[in-house]
This record gives structure tokens, sequence and C-alpha cells, in this order.
């Protein structure tokens, strides 16, 4: 049955991506409400060949609505999610407000779909960017052979920090280009022709907050509290998708050769590993895609037999936000 829909923070590079997945995917809506803050209201938005308004979101906005997908920060979300589920909707948020609330699944519909049941509070929280993709290409591997720790670094893009921070690295690219002095406002530093850790925030055992968001966010995905799982997350100057190197270990031997088997069966995972030609997912080609990218199938040659290197790249705008937003949405109809 088609459901009334509604999008908070539509005007956002989330948002924007969300109605195109409900689109592209033919989502059974009925109506859909579209949100923002009041800088934009009486903005349109086309959905099916339609212009629909956008209208400031306030608690009372919620009114028949069935799903509603939030793609605001956690502070908003905690204002405008208990007064959806209070009108009756059921809550995919997208920012970190309820991911560890016990009472709230976390989803990637290729890895923990059934957990959807769970849900007590009338929302269910989308995983951090970086952990969906890492989950998206370990989960397969963890089902056959289970993965004991996890070492992963990650690649991640500009507009990981939303549209703002698009438009600051494609700024001051044109002002590097030009010898202008670049001033960051969205960033704490540059990011052209530069990197730094995650603009997160770092927590008090020294890892940055999306670091500890891999490290939780994983172990309740999979089901496995006791997963050694440890993270450094790195800002690059690429305008979208995130890359992850990711070292595993296993319980019992896995080869390469296994490992690729199960990942070109995986849902959700394309394999691209071309050794010969030292071609190996990139940005560009993972941009704009529904599957994680995955190559460089390897051994951890400081431990023969357990251990496994991968390379992954993920459009974290679409698989790892707005995307499998919509996949969970679709659980539920
Ligand atoms: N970007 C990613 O790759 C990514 C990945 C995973 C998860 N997320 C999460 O998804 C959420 C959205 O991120 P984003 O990257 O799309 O951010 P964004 O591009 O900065 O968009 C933010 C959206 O929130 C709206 N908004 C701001 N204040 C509001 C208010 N008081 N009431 C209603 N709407 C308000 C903005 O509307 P205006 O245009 O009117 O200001 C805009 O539509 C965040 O929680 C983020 O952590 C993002």
């Amino acid at each position: 049955m088609a459901k009334n829909v509604a999008v908070v923070g539509v005007t956002g590079a989330v948002g924007q991506e969300m109605i195109n997945c409900l689109e592209r995917r033919n989502f059974p809506v009925n109506e859909l409400k579209v949100m923002a803050s009041a800088r934009s209201a009486g903005k349109t938005i086309k959905f099916r060949g339609k212009d629909l308004t956008v209208t400031e979101a306030a608690a009372d906005s919620f009114a028949g609505v069935d799903i509603a997908l939030m793609a605001v920060e956690a502070d908003q979300s905690r204002e405008f999610s208990p007064a959806a589920v209070k009108a009756g909707a059921v809550v995919i948020d997208n920012s970190s407000a309820y991911r560890m609330d016990p009472a709230c699944p976390l989803v990637v519909p290729e890895v923990n779909p059934r957990a959807v049941k769970e849900m007590k509070k009338g929302i269910i929280a989308n995983p951090n960017c970086s952990t969906i993709i890492m989950n998206v290409s370990v989960w397969p591997l963890h089902k056959v052979n289970s993965v004991s720790r996890i070492i992963v670094s990650t690649y991640q893009a500009a507009s990981g920090s939303g549209k703002p921070a698009m438009d600051e690295l494609a700024e001051t690219a044109r002002a590097w280009v030009e010898g202008r002095p670049i001033e960051p406002k969205v960033f704490p530093y540059q990011l052209v022709m530069n990197l730094f850790s995650l603009n997160s925030g770092l927590t008090d055992n020294g890892y940055n907050s999306e670091e500890m968001k891999m490290t939780n966010e994983t172990r309740k995905i999979f089901g496995a509290p006791g997963m050694m799982v440890a993270a450094t997350c790195v800002r690059v100057p690429v305008m979208r998708v995130h890359c992850e190197s990711i070292a595993l270990e296993f319980e019992k031997p896995m080869s390469p050769e296994e490992a690729r088997k199960i990942l070109e069966a995986a849902p959700g995972v394309k394999v691209l590993d071309d050794r010969a030609k030292n071609r190996s997912p990139q940005p560009l080609d993972a941009a704009g895609r529904d599957d994680v990218f995955v190559g460089r199938i390897r051994e951890d040659i400081s431990l023969p037999g357990r251990g496994l290197m991968l390379w992954v790249a993920g459009d974290q705008i679409l698989k790892g936000a707005a995307l499998n937003a919509v996949q969970i949405a679709e659980l539920l109809v």
C-alpha cells in the first residue's frame, strides 16, 4: 500500500538523494511532504515531474505521515523524530541521535534486515556512512568465517560534511588555482591539496567520534559485542565517495580466492580487482552508484592464512545514507 512520506532536510546532500532514490526505486509514495529550515521555505523540489513546495519543519508538521525520513543533524532529529512518532509515523533517522539507543534498531538491509522488527519506539536508525560501507563488504565474509578483528583507515570525501562542505571544496579549489587566499569556514583546515583527521571531534581515548562510531555501530549491527574494531578516519579532498583500507583477522584460514568468490556473489557489492592492470576502485567509479566497490583483495602478509586486506569505495551519500534509508523504508511496506 502506498505511504505518506516526509523528507526532512530535503535541501541537503542526503535529502536530495532521498528524493532521487524514492523516485528511481519507484517507492510507493501516496503523498510526499518536503521540509527543511525556514531558510528554504517556499523553494520547490521536483518529484515525479511535479513541483513540491518546501515547508519549514516543525513538531506539528507530521500529521498523516506514515514514514518520516530524517536528513538533518542530531539535535534537529531529537526535536522532530519524537514528534513524528507521536503523530503516528515510523522515523528512519540518518543522524547519530538514536544509533546506539537499545530501543532503536540500527539497520543495514544487506546485513540485519530482521532487526527492523525489534523497533520499540518508532525510530529506526541509519548507521554512520563509513560504517555502512565497511559492513556491506565485511559481512558476507564474516558470515562464512568469523572476523575477530578489523583495522580500518578511511579516506572520506568532503560531501560527508554536507552541501556547504561540497561548496567549500569547490570554491577553495578555484581559489587555489587562481592563487587567492584560502579561507575555510565549514572545515577547520584547508582541504584542497591537504588532508586531516576527520572533523568530528576527539573523544577521551584519543579516537575521533567517527572512529568510535565505526567500532560501536559495527558491533551493534553484526550482533558481535566483542568484535575488535579500530579505525583511523581521515578527510581527503575528494568531492564524493568514501574509500577505506580494511585489514581483517579471521578465526579460521580464508584465502583471497575464496574471499573474492564470496564477495562476487554478495548483495550490494561489486568486485573491481584487476591485478594485471593495477586497477582497483576509485571514488569516480563508485560516485552515483548503489554498490560498494571492493578491490585489492589480498593476503595480509603480516598474518599469513588468517588475514586479508581489502580496499573499498562507496558512495556515502547514497549507500552510506539516502539509499540505505530508502531500503529500510522498503522493508516496512
Ligand atoms: N553527507 C553525508 O554523506 C552523510 C552520510 C551519512 C549521514 N549523514 C547525516 O545525514 C544528515 C544530513 O546531512 P547532510 O550531509 O545532508 O547535511 P546538509 O547538506 O548540511 O543538509 C542539512 C539539511 O538540514 C536542514 N536543516 C538545517 N536546520 C534545520 C532545521 N532547524 N529544521 C529543519 N531542517 C533543517 C537543511 O535545510 P536548509 O537548506 O534550509 O538549511 C538541509 O536541508 C546529518 O545528520 C548527517 O550526519 C550525512
